[in-house]
């Protein structure tokens, strides 16, 4: 394809809100003057306008200052834009431009997980209904391809479970922390400093940003109503370096998992810090890497690993959906729901989950402990698996137990918790994390 024949075709208008980190990606991508997207299109594509906060704001990305604005109206009541490319972040206004773009009948791409996790069936029913789509694949694992391959490839399957690391940052320091010794806050720094954590942390230490991604993933994958509010969420900040000692000792790495799974008629979806052996493919993905393990009846589990945040992955992201738009302009249709009305999956309590468990404690140190420790976690029905006692403290007459369990209910591990703290016995429970086992493939 020539210049020339590209001049000769329709352009394609494509308005920008955000020109941060992101968006930065996506407008240099669209200046290039390689056209390598208009090429792949086989049309003109411009860029019409870019929406910022600060439009007089110092900024090195060759967008012409012409077309910075800080107007929203620029952009949505452009006739001249067809495809709107959302990388504002954050629920509001986000949330509303998308929803005026698409109900001006503008195509939207967005990288916004929050968006998505609690209005995607919403807003894609109103794109669907306007004759146009709602791309987002860059909202989930960055630059890796996992809403394509749930909405499309992988069709063919009853997917039963997706496991996954989808928090760069947390894997970042559950990494230092496991391979360093490094205590949480130490972590934290470290990761503030290299400019992978933000300023307030708790979106992604508490699990909040993997709540949102797999809210996604698991309203794709089992085409049923998965909100964020839905997932159980537990974060990182309550490990220790000594939790990291002992997972070693057992034979197991910890990972911040968000795991669905279809049971019956019921979807578990949950993100926690978990106990991974460690020679699982999940227990071996480090650093800032993301993961996303996916189960399907047909295909066996499949493990996509990649990059999950940065400027260039999760460009290509997003253009990649900006292709795909650009691509079916004038052809009609729409996208496809998260899930066709009427499905009726409900989402499984957290205290009916089985698994098994690790639970670190201070007890007194003398005879007979164990065996008060055994009867509260007997008589709820829960067994014991393996025992550490360690780090006995002569001077407070303290002794470091580690129980794991057999698989049991979540309800009766934690009312057994509650049993232990009130033993005289037990000075306190320092920690509980969830132990997944698979069976080897
Ligand atoms: N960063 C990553 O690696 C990554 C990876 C995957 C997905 N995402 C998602 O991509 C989106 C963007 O992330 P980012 O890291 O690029 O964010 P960012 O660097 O903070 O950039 C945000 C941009 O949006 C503009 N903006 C903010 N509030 C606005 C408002 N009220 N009106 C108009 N413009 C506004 C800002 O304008 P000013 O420049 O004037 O301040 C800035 O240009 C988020 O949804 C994020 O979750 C990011």
């Amino acid at each position: 394809m020539t210049r020339d024949t590209l001049h000769g075709a329709d352009e394609i208008g494509v308005g920008l809100m955000g020109l941060g980190v992101v968006g930065g990606g996506v407008a240099a991508t669209l200046l290039d003057p390689a056209q390598h997207v208009a090429r792949t299109v086989g049309r003109p594509v411009s860029l019409k306008r870019v929406l910022v906060r600060q439009p007089d704001k110092e900024r090195q990305m060759g967008v012409p200052p012409g077309i910075l604005t800080a107007d929203p109206t620029l952009l949505l009541n452009d006739p001249s834009i067809q495809v709107v490319v959302e990388v504002i972040g954050g629920e509001e206004p986000a949330s509303s431009y998308i929803r005026q773009s698409l109900s001006r009948g503008k195509s939207v791409v967005t990288a916004n997980k929050e968006v998505m996790a609690k209005e995607g069936q919403e807003l894609l029913t109103l794109a669907a209904a306007r004759g146009v789509d709602l791309l987002f694949e860059a909202s989930v694992g960055g630059g890796i391809p996992i809403v394509g391959p749930l909405m499309k490839d992988l069709l063919a399957n009853d997917i039963r479970s997706i496991q996954a690391i989808i928090n760069g940052t947390t894997n970042y320091m559950l990494t230092r922390m496991a391979r360093d010794g490094m205590d949480f806050d130490e972590a934290l720094k470290e990761a503030q400093g290299l400019g992978f954590a933000e300023a307030d942390p708790a979106n992604d230490v508490e699990g909040i940003d993997a709540g949102y991604k797999l809210a996604v993933l698991a309203s794709l994958a089992f085409h049923t109503q998965v909100r964020a509010e839905d997932v159980h969420r537990e974060g990182i900040s309550g490990l220790r370096a000594r939790d990291f000692r002992y997972a070693h000792e057992l034979g197991y790495a910890i990972k911040l998992l968000a795991i669905a799974r279809r049971e019956g008629g019921q979807v578990q979806a949950r993100v926690h810090p978990c106990f991974v052996p460690q020679e699982h493919m999940l227990a071996k993905v480090d650093g800032v890497f993301n993961a996303v393990e996916v189960e399907g009846d047909l295909t066996g589990k499949i493990l996509f690993h990649g990059r999950g945040a940065g400027r260039e992955p999760t460009t290509s992201a997003i253009i990649g959906d900006l292709v795909e738009v650009a691509k079916k302009l004038g052809a009609g249709g729409g996208p496809a729901p998260f899930f066709p009305p009427g499905n009726s999956l409900t989402v499984a309590p957290m205290s009916e989950l089985v698994t098994r468990y690790y639970i670190r404690l201070g007890a007194a140190d003398r005879p007979g402990v164990l065996a008060q420790i055994a009867r509260v976690l007997g008589d709820q029905d829960v067994s014991i698996a393996s025992v550490i006692q360690k780090d006995s403290n002569p001077g407070s007459q303290t002794a470091e137990l580690v129980v794991t369990t057999h698989p049991a209910r979540e309800k009766a591990v934690q009312e057994s918790l509650q049993r232990m703290r009130g033993l005289q016995v037990v000075r306190q429970v320092d920690n509980l994390v969830r132990v997944e086992d698979w069976p080897s493939d």
